[in-house]
Parts: structure tokens; C-alpha cells; sequence
């Protein structure tokens, strides 16, 4: 498949980067059962990622700023492009050797994601996509799910730990939308969770409080593959609010209502808590 100059410096960076990454997953498939368990060498292997990742971008697109979970933010000299890089989304699944994870990375330009891969080393699946030009998972076009009933529906989610203080707001969703869907799901990798969306195989996904990296990348898979991405109150501002709600226009819709309807019936203690 012939991709853009831009594309290719960013699969190119996922792939070198990916190569030490599987290695380290392999280890800590190994690892597992030791007593200390993996935790500090899975530390290292997000460090060392990103690490590798920022130096491919930076030499291939030199000057430009880079935001990334492990390093925070770079300034460029060139201030109208940013990197948004997750070296390991997916961190506690790949500790626990579960092969669901991926590398992340955006392209911002003067405030707008223009660019986006997600990369799940494991099985090779790559996602990419880019302003204009479709979404893709390896050579092939993606097309958000057509599903149009909330009852048909398959929604992604997340299950926030307790010490993150909105438990109890997550709980009040999570029954609303039990209760109108035919299936609900929680991978654990917010990037792929987004991928997935892209690709049809979920027809929505919502979660809260998200870093950008969680999301930059997947949020240009949705766009280009024709769904719609919004934070928790139906605007554009998943990035400053941490919140989003993605799927195709339908089911996007629905959802957003139910998970207003669910945030008004939340009980005072967990409404607070929301972002
Ligand atoms: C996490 C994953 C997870 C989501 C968390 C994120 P990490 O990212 O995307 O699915 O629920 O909120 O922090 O820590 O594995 O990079
Ligand atoms: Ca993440
Ligand atoms: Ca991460």
C-alpha cells in the first residue's frame, strides 16, 4: 500500500520501536511468575519505547514538539506540529501478558490531529490514518460499524479504579447502558478501544478522564473511518476534558443521551466527579 511521506516516518518509528517492545513482551510473559512479578522491567520497556520513538520522529521530523506519557512535553522550535505519542497503551495488560496493547502516535498541526497510528505489535495489526485521506488497518479502507439500534450495539468501556474518585459515576453509566445494548466490553487499551471503533468491531466507546495520549491518535481512525468523536457533552473538546464518546452518528447520538440521563440520575457524591 503506498502511504504518505508523513505515514511512513510514523509506521517507521512504530515498527523499530515495536521490535524491542515484543522481545520485552516475551520476557514478561516469563516473568510472571516470579514473586516481584514484572512491574519495574514493564516501567522500563514504556521508558525505553518512547525513548525510541521520540528519537525516529525527531530525527525525521526535526524540530517539531513531542508529548509523550512517560517524557510530558517537549517544546519544538517548530511550534505549529506535535508529536502525541503512548509508547505502551495497554500498560496492565502487557504486564499481565495479555496481548492487547499498542504504540500510539498523533500528529497535531497548529491544534488539530491531522495524523494518527495505532500499532498493536503482537498480532501486527496497524491502524493508520490521516486528515482527508481514510482510516486503514493494514492495506485496508476502514468503515465505522452501520448499526443503528442501541440494542444491536456492542460499546466498549472503561472500569475505573476506585482511588480515581469516579467510581460511582462509572457505575450509574455502566448499568444505563447494560440495560440498552446487546453487549458491553472493557479491553483495558483506550487507543485500541478507538482502533476498534474504526474498524467496526465495536460500534461505540466511551470512557472519562483520559490524557491525550490515550486518544489523539484513535480519535483521527474514527474521524477518517466516518464515525463521530466527542467528549461527554457532545463537544470537541475530548482533549481539555478527558472525556469521549465515539461511534457511528447513530449510535453516537443514542448513547450520549443515555450517559447524560444516567450523570443526572448519578448519585450528588459521584456527579462531582465527573469530567
Ligand atoms: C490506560 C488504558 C486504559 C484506560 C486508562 C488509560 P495506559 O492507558 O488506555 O484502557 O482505561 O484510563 O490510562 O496507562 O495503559 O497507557
Ligand atoms: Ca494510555
Ligand atoms: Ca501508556
Amino acid at each position: 500500500m503506498l502511504r504518505s511521506a508523513l505515514l511512513n516516518v510514523m509506521v517507521k518509528a512504530a515498527h523499530k520501536a515495536s521490535r524491542r517492545l515484543k522481545r520485552d513482551f516475551g520476557e514478561v510473559e516469563h516473568l510472571q511468575v516470579s514473586l516481584k512479578g514484572p512491574a519495574n522491567f514493564v516501567t522500563a520497556a514504556d521508558r525505553l519505547t518512547e525513548e525510541i520513538l521520540r528519537e525516529e520522529l525527531e530525527l525525521a521530523r526535526p524540530g517539531y514538539g513531542f508529548l509523550g506519557e512517560e517524557g510530558g512535553a517537549r517544546e519544538g522550535s517548530d511550534k505549529t506540529h506535535r508529536w502525541i505519542v503512548d509508547p505502551v497503551d495497554g500498560t496492565l495488560n502487557f504486564l499481565h501478558g495479555i496481548p492487547h496493547f499498542a504504540i500510539s502516535i498523533a500528529l497535531e498541526r497548529e491544534g488539530t490531529i491531522v495524523a494518527g497510528i495505532v500499532y498493536n505489535p503482537v498480532n501486527d495489526e496497524l491502524f493508520t490514518a490521516e486528515r482527508g485521506k481514510g482510516a486503514f488497518l493494514n492495506d485496508q479502507r476502514l468503515r465505522v460499524a452501520g448499526r443503528k439500534r442501541l440494542a444491536d450495539a456492542v460499546v466498549a468501556c472503561a472500569l475505573p479504579h476506585p482511588s480515581r474518585g469516579d467510581v460511582e459515576l462509572a457505575r450509574s453509566e455502566h448499568v444505563a447502558v447494560q440495560d440498552k445494548v446487546a453487549g458491553m466490553r472493557r479491553f483495558g487499551a483506550a487507543a485500541l478501544d478507538l482502533a476498534w471503533v474504526a474498524a467496526g468491531r465495536l460500534d461505540a466507546y466511551w470512557e472519562r478522564n483520559l490524557s491525550p495520549w490515550d486518544m489523539a491518535a484513535g480519535i483521527a481512525l474514527v474521524r477518517e473511518a466516518g464515525g463521530f468523536t466527542t467528549d461527554l457533552d457532545g463537544r470537541d473538546d475530548m482533549l481539555k476534558t478527558g472525556g469521549i464518546l465515539a461511534g457511528n452518528a447513530d449510535i453516537h447520538r443514542e448513547l450520549l443521551q443515555v450517559l447524560k440521563q444516567a450523570r443526572r440520575i448519578a448519585p450528588p457524591t459521584a456527579r462531582s466527579a465527573q469530567a
